[in-house]
């Protein structure tokens, strides 16, 4: 028996989609396809690419790029750096939000210096949202300079406990800020890794089962605002080679994850909603898509494999992982973008 029920179209606020620059990984038309089969139709792409977006150069040629090849509606985010500070009015109203790396990882966009993060705090909109990678003790200097320039600050990838205490202190505090957590710090933790290796390596890593479980909890209490996937593809080539490289799929696992999870009780349809539409809506400010549904069988169980994946990397972490909640179908403006088995476009809009 199946029991089919109807989500909104998500919004995936924290992708890496890869290109220009990095397309043995990912590209625009991978990538999308593989968030359509994901439930995905909105999806905000990262500035860390190879030759950053961090010039309206750089934005613009994202732009042109995806024009006619995306199978959903994509965005984009700025990048921070001592070089991008010019830029920021300008493409302030054509990007979603301003990403700040605090911590060393995919790409070469770390800024650590005190006086240049006071500078991109001071200066970019006060109107728009900045997001931070900012890992432990990085969130509490994250938290300062929100606090100190009055931003809104969106807290990528929460992973520990003390960084949901911080934030929870931060928000009664009366800070602009929110918060994402990722499917694979909800579901896997560094007991995964001895079987994972380096396909379960992301910055930021694994943590402990008690990090796990106030994640949890932090939904539970409303701590977390949002799920985001921050899919993060490499090639299996990359991941088995010498030099680390960190980061997960995760565009086409997150809703089958969130969807078992209802199913096994820890957490309430609603929850979902709010968690990957609802709140991501509002903290982006992203606009409405019309007649966007998405159905999925809460009944159905499945095995999550490598194989059956559309993203160009083909592989993910949850790989034999058993799902219960499937994408059926998705309806992208009045078109069924994703039957269940094809995907039809391209019909995606450039946000
Ligand atoms: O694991 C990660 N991978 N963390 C990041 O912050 C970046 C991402 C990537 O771009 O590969
Ligand atoms: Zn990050
Ligand atoms: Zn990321």
């Amino acid at each position: 028996m199946s029991k089919i029920i109807r989500l909104p179209g998500l919004i995936d606020s924290h992708v890496h989609l890869r290109e220009p620059g990095a397309t043995q990984k990912e590209d625009f038309t991978t990538g999308t396809k593989a968030a359509i089969a994901g439930g995905f139709t909105q999806v905000l792409d990262m500035p860390n690419n190879p030759v950053a977006t961090i010039t309206p150069q750089a934005l613009q040629e994202k732009i042109d790029l995806a024009k006619g090849r995306v199978y959903a509606d994509v965005g984009f985010h700025f990048g921070a750096s001592p070089k991008s500070i010019q830029y920021f009015k300008e493409v302030a109203d054509q990007v979603f939000g301003l990403k700040v790396y605090m911590n060393q990882t995919t790409g070469d966009l770390l800024m650590e210096d005190d006086q240049t993060l006071e500078t991109v705090f001071s200066s970019w909109p006060h109107e728009k949202i900045i997001m931070v990678h900012a890992e432990g003790e990085t969130l509490e200097k994250a938290l300062a300079l929100a606090k100190k320039f009055g931003n809104m600050l969106h807290v990528c990838h929460v992973s520990l406990k003390k960084e949901i205490e911080a934030i929870k202190i931060a928000k009664k505090d009366g800070l602009k800020i929110t918060c994402e957590v990722t499917p694979h710090h909800l579901f896997l933790t560094e007991q995964d890794l001895k079987r994972l290796g380096s396909f379960g390596m992301m910055k930021p890593p694994l943590e402990s089962k008690e990090d796990q479980e106030a994640l949890w909890q932090g939904i539970v209490d409303g701590v977390i605002d949002t799920v985001g996937s921050d899919h993060a593809p490499h090639t299996k080539e990359e991941k088995n080679g010498e030099k680390p490289v960190y980061g997960v799929p995760g565009l086409e696992t997150t809703l089958p994850l969130l969807l078992t999870a209802v199913n096994d009780g820890r957490l309430t349809m609603e929850k979902v909603i709010e968690l990957t539409y609802t709140n991501p809506r509002k903290v982006f400010g992203l606009p409405e898509q019309k007649d966007t549904y998405v159905e999925a069988d809460m009944a159905e169980s499945w095995t999550i494999e490598n194989e059956a994946l559309q993203t160009k990397c083909g592989w993910s972490p949850f790989t034999g992982m058993k799902v219960t909640g499937r994408v059926e179908k998705v309806v992208l403006r009045g078109q069924v973008v994703f039957d269940g088995k094809n995907i039809f476009g391209p019909y995606g809009q450039i946000l």
